[in-house]
Order: structure tokens, then C-alpha cells, then sequence
């Protein structure tokens, strides 16, 4: 008789939008390998209506400190705002759970190196929620790049041009670096390019422009980058909140190919599209078609793939230099935009204000202008 592995138990701290949504099915989807056993909010009527959602059996805490102390979760999956992050990831660290926390991470580069120094105490891993890595069309995609089928990488674009309006930003921790850590680089433009830089590998060098165009907000509203990678691509980022017909597009032309992803908050296969060079013969080009199994980028994905880590207790995807490369990507487009100089991979280190924040003090752009 085959005995069943243990079903991982599972907190969800902060019951707001996506707790609700993206990952309670991700957990319904997984429940012949978790158990959500407890969630945590300070607001107590989200936090009752998410637990009446969850179906019962789910503990209700007003304080992450003291649900770790009761349910020693395997696994707690943060969905609090942005700059609760690192405080709570640290926290459950340090109770021995691994964490999968909502995008931004954290903060800086400096709350980072917390979390990383939090990790290597006590064994346990924290990974970022990054969905669109884990949907089948990007890891074919990643896959071809990687293994050289496209031809080399050689130009790509990566657009996250979407709108939110004055109503979005009267919610008190948008468009502030204390809370949210910036605009529309941290908080929506972050999914995209982090799949692009999770597609094309190291990035080396930065420029970067940013603006408040339209919001009354103490980040950006929009900004755009040059990046330059280390396989010697070059790529254009726009990040925008401010653009009626929403979109969110990567390309890139390999020497053989280019490769598409059109779609807005989520793809699966039929988003790719793949266009062969001229010289290429058509039998080639049929087999980067997507396989047939479909698995749409979604949290339910992710959770998969972060369960798979845990049973086997090896580090998640998402985590260590993954996490790492896409919040120095935020600094150094910060850097580059606010300071009009080129930003090179490694300088944004201990002692440079970016390390510290994402505004680096500078005198147009922090809190104190
Ligand atoms: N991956 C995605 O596609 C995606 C989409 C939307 C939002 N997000 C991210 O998810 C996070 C939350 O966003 P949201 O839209 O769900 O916000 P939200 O405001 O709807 O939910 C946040 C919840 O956290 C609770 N909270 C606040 N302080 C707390 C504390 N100290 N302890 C416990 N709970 C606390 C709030 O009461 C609220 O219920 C953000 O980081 C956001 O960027 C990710």
C-alpha cells in the first residue's frame, strides 16, 4: 500500500484582492497537496469573509506573530501591501516556514539582503510572486532561447502599458515609495520584465527616463529603459499606467525567429506566436509551436512549482538571485532615470542611495521634495 505524502499546511497572511482571488484557487487547484489552515488580517471583516470563502476549518488571526506561534505553517503565502513585505517574510522565516510572497518582495535592495540573510539563519526560502514565468508558453519559450533554437537574442521590446484611474490611487499606500516602493516600475510593469529578463538571462547595463504624467503620486506614472544584456541583446521597457488601450506585450527577435506575447493579465499558449526568418525551413519553424498542454501563467501555477521544491526541500524558483536581479532591475532604472546616467549590473551596492530606496534621495523624486 502507497502511503501519501503529508499535505503541506498553509497561512495566508493579508485577505485583501489577491489573497481572494489568485491564491485561493491556486490553493483549491493544489488541495490534494495543501491544507490552508489559518489566515491572518487586521482588518477582521476581510478576514471573515475570506475564511466563510474558504470554506471552514481555516483559523482567523489579527496578528502573524501570534498565528506562527500556534500553527507553525509550512508554507505562508503573503498578500499584504508592499511595504509589510519584508517585515512579515523575515517573521515567518524565522518561525521556520517558507514563504511565498506577493510582487514586490520587498522594498530596496538593502530589505533584500534581510530577507536573503534571513533565509541562510533558518534554512527555510522565500520566493516572490512572479506568475508569468510559470504558464507553459513561457517555458517553451525559455526554453528555445535558452537552448539556442531560436538563433541568437538580439532585440526585444517589453510593454506593460495599462491604466488606472484617480480612484486606484485614493487607496493610501499607492504611488508612495514608503508603502508601494514606487509607480508603475515596481507595482505593474515589474510582471513583465521580470519575464523578460527570466527569458533573455543577465542584464548588464541600464538608461532609463521616468514621469508623473497624469497622477498626483510621489513615484512615477510612467517610465521607459534601454537595456543592454549580457548575450548582447538590446531591449526597450515602457512601464505606464496612464495608456487607455491596455496591453501587455514582450518581443524578441532571435536571429531565427521572433518570438511574441500579447496579453494583459495573464497568457497561455494561444498568446505566443512565433515567426520564422526568411531562411528558415517550415518544418523547423512548426516545432517551437507550443506543446499542446496548456497551463495558463496563473498563481496556481506557481504554487505548483514552489510545492515541488518543498516536498523535495530544495530552493524554489523565484528566489535567491531570481528574486534578486529583478528588484536590482528596479534600482538601476530608478538610478538611471533620476540621475541621466547609464546603471551597470553589481554597482547599486551597500552605500549607494539606491541601495537603501528606490528614490535615492534625490530632490525631485523623494518623499521630502
Ligand atoms: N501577482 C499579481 O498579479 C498581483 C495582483 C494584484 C496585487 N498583487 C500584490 O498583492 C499585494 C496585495 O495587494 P491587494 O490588491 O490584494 O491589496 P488589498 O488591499 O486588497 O489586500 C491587502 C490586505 O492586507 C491586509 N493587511 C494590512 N496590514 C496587515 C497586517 N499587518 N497583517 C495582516 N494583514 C494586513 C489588509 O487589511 C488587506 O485585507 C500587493 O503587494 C500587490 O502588489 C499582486
Amino acid at each position: 500500500m502507497s502511503v501519501q505524502p503529508r499535505r503541506a499546511r498553509v497561512a495566508v497572511v493579508g485577505t485583501g484582492a489577491i489573497a481572494s482571488g489568485g491564491h485561493l484557487s491556486a490553493l483549491r487547484a493544489h488541495s490534494d497537496r495543501v491544507e490552508l489552515v489559518a489566515a491572518v488580517d487586521v482588518d477582521t471583516e476581510r478576514l471573515a469573509a475570506f475564511r466563510g470563502r474558504a470554506g471552514g476549518g481555516v483559523a482567523g488571526y489579527t496578528s502573524l506573530g501570534g498565528m506562527l506561534d500556534v500553527e507553525r505553517p509550512d508554507l505562508v503565502l503573503i498578500g499584504t501591501p508592499p511595504a509589510l513585505h519584508r517585515e512579515q517574510t523575515v517573521a515567518a522565516l524565522a518561525a521556520g516556514s517558507w514563504v511565498l510572497c506577493e510582487k514586490p518582495l520587498c522594498l530596496s535592495l538593502a530589505e533584500y539582503d534581510a530577507i536573503a540573510a534571513a533565509e541562510r539563519d533558518s534554512g527555510a526560502y522565500a520566493s516572490v510572486v512572479f506568475q508569468h514565468r510559470y504558464g507553459s508558453g513561457a517555458v517553451h519559450a525559455r526554453g528555445l532561447i535558452a537552448r539556442g533554437e531560436l538563433g541568437a537574442p538580439l532585440v526585444a521590446h517589453c510593454q506593460t502599458t495599462w491604466h488606472r484611474d484617480h480612484a486606484y490611487y485614493a487607496v493610501p499606500w499607492r504611488g508612495r515609495w514608503d508603502t508601494e516602493g514606487g509607480g508603475p516600475t515596481m507595482g505593474h510593469g515589474i510582471h513583465q520584465y521580470d519575464l523578460l529578463l527570466h527569458l533573455l538571462g543577465d542584464w548588464t547595463e541600464v538608461r532609463a527616463m521616468a514621469s508623473r504624467l497624469v497622477h498626483d503620486t510621489e513615484s512615477e506614472d510612467v517610465s521607459t529603459a534601454l537595456v543592454r544584456f549580457a548575450n548582447g541583446a538590446l531591449a526597450t521597457v515602457v512601464n505606464s499606467v496612464v495608456s487607455p488601450h491596455e496591453v501587455s506585450r514582450i518581443r524578441v527577435d532571435c536571429a531565427e525567429a521572433t518570438v511574441e506575447l500579447t496579453h494583459l493579465y495573464g497568457h497561455s499558449n494561444d498568446n505566443w506566436v512565433y515567426t520564422a526568418a526568411p531562411h528558415v525551413p517550415p518544418q523547423r519553424a512548426a516545432a517551437w509551436r507550443t506543446p499542446d498542454a496548456d497551463v495558463p501563467s496563473s498563481h496556481t501555477a506557481q504554487l505548483g512549482v514552489v510545492l515541488d521544491a518543498l516536498e523535495r526541500g530544495l530552493r524554489p524558483p523565484g528566489s535567491g538571485d531570481e528574486a534578486r536581479t529583478t528588484l536590482e532591475f528596479a534600482a538601476a532604472l530608478y538610478k538611471a532615470a533620476f540621475l541621466g546616467t547609464a546603471v551597470r549590473a553589481g554597482e547599486i551596492a551597500p552605500g549607494d542611495p539606491y541601495y537603501a530606496v528606490m528614490h535615492g534621495g534625490h530632490s525631485e523624486w523623494s518623499p521630502a521634495r
